[in-house]
């Protein structure tokens, strides 16, 4: 007998007394079972004590004193109702341990990535930008001058210092014009700001921008790219519509439907019966953009296009409620994207 196997027999009778917690009767049980004067465990280590070579009498002697202290002590204690703390009560080191919970990937997440990775496909690259922007990169540069109506559309969240939090990706579209060198193929994904709240809106929301600038770059390009985007995206059998639309940053501009994904093109409520859900903005880029970064348009042309990341996964996986997104609620979050996704 040795120190450890008196530490298993002091382990053993924690857990024992544990179990029985502030019931006498059962408190009373384990007393006998280990303190018990006949046929206790303390009384069968003491017998082994007689039984053991002389050199190792004083340590094992020792060792089982103080085990016997301990336990009359603990018995003490629980038979009169004190005793350590409930938590140590109930930590029996002998369970096996509890797995951390690996979170989930975000749908806006999944979303994501796999728009990035459709668009890097096909040689685009993914950039990204400020959320905190300037005036001239959010609406000046973007063709919307000071008090020009499309500012109202995009409520804006005002910072001190001129500065205000951007309310969509296109601001990085000047960016990368600015500073990159053509032709430029890029997909640009992030957060962006509104003064926006209710069922379908939330004032921070997540948007993925596209922007192709290039020499003989023509609006054949932008819809043959919007339609394998989207066959790829959600489904091959998709119609793909664009109606004439109007964008200060683009000319000409178009918003893109495609067929409901829910009823087919037949009429439901999720698109109001019209069989079509709009899905995009898209257009060639202005001339007076480009010139604003100083490209020039009789040599080059770009088409760009903006999409909701929110709602797209709202469509894809069939959510009833935007705010659910935001929720952080883990019995929704935890139904996407396994820990093998992340
Ligand atoms: N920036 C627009 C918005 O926030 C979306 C958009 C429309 C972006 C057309 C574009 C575009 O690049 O060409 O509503």
């Amino acid at each position: 007998m040795t120190a450890p196997q008196l530490q298993a027999v002091r382990a053993e009778f924690d857990a024992e007394l544990a179990a029985a917690g502030r019931d006498p009767a059962r408190v009373e049980e384990v007393r006998i079972r280990f303190a018990g004067r006949r046929s206790g465990v303390l009384r069968e280590l003491e017998e082994r004590l007689k039984g053991l070579p002389r050199e190792e009498k004083p340590a094992y002697g020792k060792a089982l004193n103080e085990l016997k202290q301990y336990i009359s002590e603990r018995l003490e204690q629980a038979r009169r109702g004190v005793g350590p703390a409930r938590e140590e009560i109930f930590l029996d080191v002998t369970l096996p341990g509890r797995a951390p919970r690996l979170g989930s990937v975000h749908p806006v997440t999944l979303v994501r990535r796999e728009i990035e990775e459709i668009f890097l496909r096909m040689g685009y690259s993914v950039a990204d930008g400020p959320e905190v922007e300037d005036d001239w990169h959010n609406f000046e540069a973007l063709n919307i001058p000071p008090f020009h109506p499309a500012r109202d559309t995009q409520d804006t969240f005002y910072l001190p210092g001129g500065l205000l939090l951007r309310t969509h990706t296109s601001p990085v579209q000047i960016r990368a014009m600015e500073t990159m060198e053509l032709p430029l193929r890029l997909i640009i994904p992030g957060r962006v700001y509104r003064r926006d709240s209710d069922l379908r809106h939330s004032p921070m929301f997540h948007q993925v921008e596209g922007l192709v600038v290039g020499e003989g770059i023509t609006f054949a390009h932008l819809r043959a790219t919007l339609e394998a985007f989207v066959h790829v995206l959600f489904d091959p059998a998709l119609k793909v519509r664009l109606r004439p639309s109007f964008f200060p940053f683009t000319e000409p501009s178009a918003e893109v439907d495609i067929t409901c994904i829910l009823c087919r093109g037949q009429g439901c409520a999720m698109c109001s019966g019209s069989g079509w859900i709009e899905i995009l903005g898209a257009g060639m880029v202005d001339p007076r953009v480009l010139r604003a970064c100083r490209i020039d348009p009789q040599r080059y042309s770009g088409f760009a296009f903006g999409c909701g990341l929110d709602r797209v996964a709202l469509l894809k996986y069939g959510l009833p409620d935007l705010r659910l997104l935001f929720s952080g609620d883990e019995r929704f979050l935890r139904q996407f994207g396994s820990e093998g996704a992340l």
